[in-house]
Order: C-alpha cells, then structure tokens, then sequence
C-alpha cells in the first residue's frame, strides 16, 4: 500500500515564477491497484509521479510504501522498489550495451552502484525466456547493443525490465505517447499483461481518453496539482470517453471563469 499524506510541491518557491505544482495532496493506493492519471498539461501528473520515486523532494507531506516511510529515501534506494517507465524510449535502457547487459543492470537496480554486473548463464536463460514470452523475436539477440531496436521494441524491453522483479509500484509517464500506433498498441497490450500476471500496484499517466476508460480499476484526474475527481469499480468500469471529455470541458470552463474573474478584478483596482 502507498499512502500520501500532504504532499505540497512547488518550484521555483519565493519567486514570482513560483509553481504550486502538488497542493496538500493525499492518496492512498491499495495493493494490486491500477490506477490511471488524467488531467491536463501542466496539472502536476509528473510532479506526482517524480515525488513518488524521489526524484523532486517535496516541501511537505510524507510518502509511505508497504509500511515504511521512504520520505527521506534518495531516488537510488527507492528504485529498489519502484519501477519506471518514462514517455522516451531511449531514456530507460543504456544504448551502448547489450540487451542481456542491460537486464542485468536492471536486476540489481537500487542495490549496488559501480560497474556493469556479469550476465550469468541462469540470468541469460532467464533472460531469453522472458524476452521470447513477449513475442517480438528478440529472443536471438539479447547479445546485440540495445541501441539498434526500435523504440517500440526498446519500450516493451525496459518496460520488462522495470517490472522484472515485481516491484511495489510501479511508475509509467505516457510511457505509449511517443511510439507509432502499432508499438503503442503492443506496448499497452503487454503494460496489461505484466500489470495483471503479477498484480503489480500501478500509476500510470496518460492523456488517451479511451485508454483511460479501458485500462485499470481506479482513475483519478488532477487539477492544478490537487486530485478533482477519484472513481472506481463498477464506475470506472462504466465510464465512456465521451463523460471523461466533459470533465475536461468543466474545467476548461472553470478556467475561463478565473480568468474573467482575475481581468475584472484587474479592472476595478488598477
Ligand atoms: N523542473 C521544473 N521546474 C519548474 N517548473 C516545473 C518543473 N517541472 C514541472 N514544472 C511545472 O509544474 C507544473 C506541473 O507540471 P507537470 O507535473 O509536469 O504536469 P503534467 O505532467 O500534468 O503535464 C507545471 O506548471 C510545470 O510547468
Ligand atoms: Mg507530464
């Protein structure tokens, strides 16, 4: 179970460039829960997401994971039970070195620093086995610089990677948004896969409306760096893009309001 308690996160704090981008937020995530992200540009789905793994340390609030607060974790230890997958593809894996050399990295992720660990003969059987399951003919070239695949083959490989060992939780950022519709497709058919066989507790980001409708058991939709809406079962399941596409549209009119509210403001005091 993650539990957020009063994350708040802002960026560039004191300055007129000040962003709230988290304000007071609390979540809890059960065990085996797949959640889905919305919200629009800029409403703070990736702040979220890099103060879950550390990577932005947030200027309040508690972070804690399967009953261990992890608040004061650094990035590098929390990646020992956090798996991620970003928007790029050739962000996750290192292009120089082999597929099985870069499993082998991720297998010890979190745990050690320093040189490339040894590609031992069960962890290349292991290796190969898992590669041949995701049905992309890569199974004969785990020998190969991962440089040279696609970024769809290379986005199904990390995402592997990244739930190699089933993490506690698992992190995709619009992990699809960069691919062609094909690798998408096959990148999202085996996110649900992986994400159901182990029931791995997931948060995903994306701005796909009928992907947020088809995948996960929970969807909760940010607003400037709060959560407006939080539905589940048997209503996350009866939701249709086109009710997800009204949300947006309340807001959008929310907005315009503010915004006429602030220029009338503006008006009567200058
Ligand atoms: N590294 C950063 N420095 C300054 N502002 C940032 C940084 N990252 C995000 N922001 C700002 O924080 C807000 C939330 O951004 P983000 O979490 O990336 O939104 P989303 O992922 O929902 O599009 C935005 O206003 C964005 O401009
Ligand atoms: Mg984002």
């Amino acid at each position: 179970m993650l539990v957020l308690g009063g994350i708040a996160l802002s960026f560039n704090r004191g300055t007129n460039a000040e962003v709230r981008a988290l304000q007071a937020l609390d979540l809890t995530v059960e065990d085996g829960e797949f959640i889905v992200l919305l919200g629009q540009n800029g409403s703070g789905k990736s702040t979220l997401l890099n103060a879950i793994a550390g990577r932005f340390a947030p200027d309040a609030g508690r972070i804690v994971l399967n009953g261990t607060e992890i608040t004061d974790w650094s990035e590098h230890r929390r990646a020992s039970l956090i798996g991620r997958v970003f928007q790029d593809p050739f962000t996750g894996t290192v292009a120089s070195m082999t597929i099985a050399e870069n499993f082998a990295l991720a297998s010890k992720r979190g745990l050690s620093r320093g040189l490339s660990p040894a590609v031992t003969e069960p962890l290349r059987e292991e290796i190969t086995r898992r590669i041949r399951l995701l049905g992309l003919g890569l199974e004969g070239r785990i020998d190969s610089p991962i440089g040279l695949l696609s970024g769809g083959q290379r986005q199904a490989l990390t995402l592997l990677m990244a739930t190699w060992r089933k993490p506690d939780l698992l992190l995709l950022d619009e992990h699809t948004s960069a691919l062609d519709p094909k690798s998408a497709e096959l990148v999202l058919r085996l996110s649900r896969e992986l994400i159901a066989t182990d029931r791995i507790t997931t948060l995903m980001v994306t701005h796909s409306l009928p992907e947020a409708t088809n995948l996960g058991d929970r969807l909760i939709m940010m607003h400037r760096g709060r959560i407006v809406n939080d539905i589940r079962g048997g209503e996350k399941s009866r939701l249709r893009p086109r009710e997800l596409a009204g949300w947006f549209e309340e807001l959008r009119q929310i907005e315009q309001l503010d915004e006429s509210a602030a220029a009338l403001l503006e008006r009567t005091y200058v």
